[in-house]
């Protein structure tokens, strides 16, 4: 099946960097957001990741602005009606994935593949609340998506073969590199990453160092690019938080569960980057 035409369901962290690679990679993508405020805001993201791309030599202009004309912003679900595959990067719950998935149903053609993001939800149950399980898979892509090369596609019990395949050829054609994922909660990544970051946030409600020795014992012990906090910050604590939850739903093991610090605040709004204040506060 050819691709031409991508829709992306959110222009949150996860929407926006999908939609400018997709549109990066010369696909016409159309992006959805519930309101215009949020889809502006979004779009100023990408914009600013190009503009900044530029000024460090990494991008052209050409083709920066070669991406921009590529990539629309909509707020109605009826302007995806000729999308060819539309990958879903909305909320972590499904009742909220699900009623998207049946908006765009009303609207889209019956080749058209839906893809999910989702770090944690099932696929096959995804899958199987549409009219088009055979057509239904996941793409995860990470954060932040136009600098991580990594896409985990994931097959449904129903996914058939050639969806499967057209989604892999479509993540290589953004200039990722995709592995084969299991229809497991967390999948590869995520079932190593999760139960590292709680225990990270464990670690810091029961004492064991400050945020930034806990973070810079990571990052200059072990090399990793960002301390496990700061990482927490940087992913959303509210997306981390429902994760925690799908994923100890699911294997009902306390290495998944979420520690009692993360819940509070998320409840006090504390959201990491995007909310302005998280382990660290942001300007
Ligand atoms: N346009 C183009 N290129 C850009 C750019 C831009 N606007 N901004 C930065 N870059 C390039 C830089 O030029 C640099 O390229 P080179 O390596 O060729 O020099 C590269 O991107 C890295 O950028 P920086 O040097 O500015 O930044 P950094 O070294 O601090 O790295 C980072 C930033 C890549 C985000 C790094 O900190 C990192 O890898 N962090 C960990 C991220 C991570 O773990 N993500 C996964 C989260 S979990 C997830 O996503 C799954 C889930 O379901 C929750
Ligand atoms: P986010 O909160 O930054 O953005 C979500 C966006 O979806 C919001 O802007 C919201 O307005 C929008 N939205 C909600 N309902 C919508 C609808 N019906 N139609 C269109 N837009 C809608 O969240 P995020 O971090 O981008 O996460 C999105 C998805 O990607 C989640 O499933 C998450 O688990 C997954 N994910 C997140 C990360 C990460 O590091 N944050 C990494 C990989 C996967």
């Amino acid at each position: 099946m050819q691709i031409k035409t991508v829709g992306v369901l959110g222009c949150g962290l996860m929407g926006a960097g999908i939609a400018q690679i997709s549109a990066a990679a010369g696909y016409k993508t159309i992006v959805r957001e519930v309101n215009q405020a949020v889809l502006d805001k979004g779009l100023g993201r990408i914009r600013k990741f190009l503009d900044d791309g530029v000024t460090k030599g990494k991008v052209t202009a050409e083709q920066r602005d070669k991406t921009l004309g590529n990539l629309s912003g909509v707020t109605e679900f009826g302007a995806m009606k000729d999308c060819d595959i539309i990958i879903e990067a909305i909320v972590e719950n499904v009742e909220v994935k699900t009623a998207a998935f049946s908006a765009l149903e009303a609207v889209v053609g019956a080749h058209t593949l839906f893809a999910s993001n989702t770090s944690s939800l099932c696929i096959t149950e995804l899958a199987a609340k549409t009219k088009r399980p055979d057509k239904f898979g996941g793409l995860h892509f990470f954060n932040p998506v136009p600098l991580m090369k990594l896409v985990e596609v994931i097959k449904a019990l129903t996914t058939s073969d050639e969806s499967y395949q057209a989604m892999f050829a479509f993540s290589k054609s953004l200039g990722k590199e995709p592995i084969t994922a299991p229809d497991k909660p967390g999948f590869i990544v995520n079932r190593l990453l999760v139960p590292y970051l709680l225990d990270a946030i464990r670690c810091y409600e029961h004492g064991l160092g400050t945020i930034q020795d806990i973070d810079n014992g990571m990052k200059l012990g072990c090399g990793y690019p960002m301390g496990p906090l700061t990482l927490l910050d940087f992913v959303g604590l509210d997306t981390t938080y429902y994760i925690a939850n799908i994923m100890f739903d699911e294997f009902k093991d306390p290495m998944f569960a979420a520690p009692t610090l993360l819940k509070r605040m998320v409840l006090a709004g504390k959201l990491g980057k995007k909310s302005g204040e998280g382990f660290y506060k942001y300007a």
